[in-house]
């Protein structure tokens, strides 16, 4: 690894150190070189956009792909030799997200008939109960991992609900999500893509013969004129939305709690007034969104962003918390302050690709916020906050974990 860095000396790596001082790192590039050439923990150059008018512009730009297959081979060509070609071009990922106009718009239109506001509204009698079963269940409310205990549960048995997924095989597909978002062992991502398939074709057969009131049946019977969804885009969609449902929620309410802890003064005004929350979970967003990065985009021919061009055939990377922390749209930025108007922020993207979990997700969140304040108004820190670590990831900007004292 260090080799392929050194190969390219000169430019700064995404690595741990970066993750940790996000926030610092991420000013400066916007403020020196808002769209840079970087070098990936494994040695693979892409460029990183870092202003908010240029990140979200880039968004709905059709001329960076998302096409899983392309994108693999751009991937491919940009790694160095040495490096582990991983393959995320598998049959799980024939989803919308790996997708270009019009292969998306199809299959976006069929999806959101089955994920519909209605559909996600309904369920919120069924998330206040999850959460509160979830806060009643901690046995010592002293010292509590929040994101074991509280943040990854929630969404996590919600969207398995919601899909129909069972109980007993939900620990199986935590540890395949795990084994396949993080990639670093190709035989155990092959087994975990195997296992996974395997299960969710189990799972929509079936849900074919015993049509019930949930998520994936809606999917199954989701109709556009004479089109619908074929077997393989069934097994990738249901598999996007477990991981979308599994990996990003947690660190909302996460990242978010721990700004609170940080900012008491902001914490005692939502005790105060739990009407807040929603403004509270918006600035959640901008501030520490879940995703430090777009996904992976290509560009299919020659771009120009912040004056600079990037030559076709390259990787980008758009950079969510930086633009949503870029001074020019936001004022003050690093300030939290759950009484500014951060809407507009990038968390959820922006474009074609604008997140189909958003409602879900900010529906979650409010819930899992309103509960903490008017059942622990008293929540506090175990330990330094200045110690936190954040998970090394180029994607999921999460806490490794957040203890916190639950005392009523
Ligand atoms: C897409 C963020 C929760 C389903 C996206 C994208 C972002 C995002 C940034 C666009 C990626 C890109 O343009 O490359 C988030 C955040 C969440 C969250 C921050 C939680 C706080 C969820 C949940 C679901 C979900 C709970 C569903 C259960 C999706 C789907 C897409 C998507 C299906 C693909 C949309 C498309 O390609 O048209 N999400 N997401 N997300 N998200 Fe979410």
């Amino acid at each position: 690894m260090s080799s392929n860095i050194q190969a390219q000396a000169g430019l700064p790596v995404f690595d741990h150190d970066f993750v940790q001082h996000l926030h610092t790192r991420n000013a400066q590039l916007r403020s020196t070189t808002p769209v840079q050439r970087m070098v990936t923990h494994q040695g693979m150059e892409v460029w990183v956009i870092t202003r908010y008018d240029d990140a979200r512009a880039a968004l709905a730009d059709h001329r960076l792909g998302k096409n899983a297959i392309r994108t693999q081979e751009v991937v491919n060509a940009k790694l160095p030799p040495d490096a582990d070609h991983g393959e995320f071009a598998t049959e799980l990922a024939v989803h919308m997200l790996n997708m270009d106009i019009p292969d998306h718009t199809r299959l976006r239109k069929l999806v959101v008939k089955a994920f519909t506001a209605r559909r996600v509204e309904s369920m919120r009698p069924h998330i206040e109960q999850i959460s509160a079963a979830l806060l009643d269940a901690i046995p010592d409310k002293s010292d509590v991992n929040l994101l074991d205990a509280f943040a990854f549960p929630l969404p996590t048995q919600v969207i398995s609900e919601m899909l129909g997924v069972d109980e007993s095989r939900r620990d199986d597909f935590r540890a395949w999500t795990n084994t396949i978002l993080d990639a670093s062992d190709e035989q155990a991502l092959q087994h975990a893509v195997q296992s996974a398939s395997a299960y969710m074709v189990e799972l929509i057969a079936t849900k074919r013969r015993e049509p019930a009131d949930d998520l994936i049946t809606a999917l199954i019977e989701a109709r556009d004129d004479e089109d619908r969804l074929s077997e393989q885009e069934l097994i990738a969609t249901v598999f996007l939305l477990l991981v979308a449902g599994h990996e990003t929620t947690v660190n909302l309410i996460g990242n978010g709690v721990l700004a609170l802890l940080r900012n008491p003064e902001q914490w005692a005004a939502l005790v105060a007034d739990p009407g807040l929350v929603p403004d509270a979970v918006e600035e959640m967003l901008r501030f520490d969104g879940p995703v430090i990065h777009g996904t992976l985009r290509h560009t299919i021919e020659p771009v120009e962003y912040g004056g600079v061009e990037i030559p076709a055939g390259e990787i980008v990377w758009v950079g969510l918390s930086a633009g949503s922390n870029d001074p020019e749209r936001f004022a003050e930025p690093d300030r939290f302050d759950i009484t500014r108007d951060a809407r507009g922020h990038l968390a959820f993207g922006h474009g074609i690709h604008f997140c189909l979990g958003a409602q879900l997700a900010r529906l979650e969140a409010q819930i899992a916020l309103r509960q903490l304040v008017e059942r622990f108004p008293n929540l506090r820190a175990v330990g330094s906050l200045d110690d936190v670590q954040w998970r090394f990831s180029s994607l999921i900007h999460g806490l490794q974990e957040l203890r916190v004292c639950l005392a009523e």
